[in-house]
């Protein structure tokens, strides 16, 4: 029973707002009832050269200074999620950016109201990938068999 290793990996970070606001275990306890696998899990701070590095794509924007500042007022928690279809799901399950749009059930929907929208998560395949290694570090994520995957999954979705 090896599935470990098959399926797509995901980044969810808890944003400094979860963090205070405590809401850590609900995100992580949502990932878990969906049937992901948590393969990583950690806090830490990230500095200016990371977020630089993780909103490339935004750091000429006019709100790139208070995000920054923002995502440097607390720890944040990294999460590493494995699954089938795991980047979309994850994608799904946070909702969308502006909370105060987001459709009721998802995260962003039911705990945030404004930008301060408690997660961020990889938004492609392509991302996720750069994303895991921007976060963690190769022994910092973890291989293991979840028996669960035997209730989440039927045979042939496991390949
Ligand atoms: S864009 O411009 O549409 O491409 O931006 P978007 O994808 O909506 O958001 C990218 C990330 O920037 C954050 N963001 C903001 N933070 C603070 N203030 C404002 N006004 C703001 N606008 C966007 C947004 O939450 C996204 O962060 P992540 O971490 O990717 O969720």
């Amino acid at each position: 029973m090896n599935f470990t290793g098959i399926f797509e990996k995901t980044v969810l970070i808890v944003k400094p707002d979860g963090v205070q606001r405590g809401l850590v275990g609900e995100v992580l306890k949502r990932l878990e009832m969906k049937g992901l696998k948590v393969v990583g899990l950690k806090m830490m701070y990230l500095d200016e050269n990371k977020l630089r590095e993780h909103y490339a794509h935004h750091v000429e924007k006019p709100f790139y200074p208070g995000l920054e500042a923002f995502m440097k007022s607390s720890p944040v928690v990294c999460m590493c999620a494995e699954g089938k279809g795991a980047v979309e799901a994850v994608r799904l399950i946070a909702g969308v950016t502006n909370a105060a749009k987001a459709d009721g059930g998802t995260i962003r929907g039911d705990l945030a109201m404004g930008m301060c929208n408690v997660v961020h998560c990889s938004d492609s395949v392509e991302t996720a990938e750069a994303e895991v290694n921007r976060f963690f570090k190769a022994e910092e994520i973890f291989d293991y068999n979840k028996t669960e995957y035997l209730h989440v999954y039927m045979d042939d979705e496991r390949v």
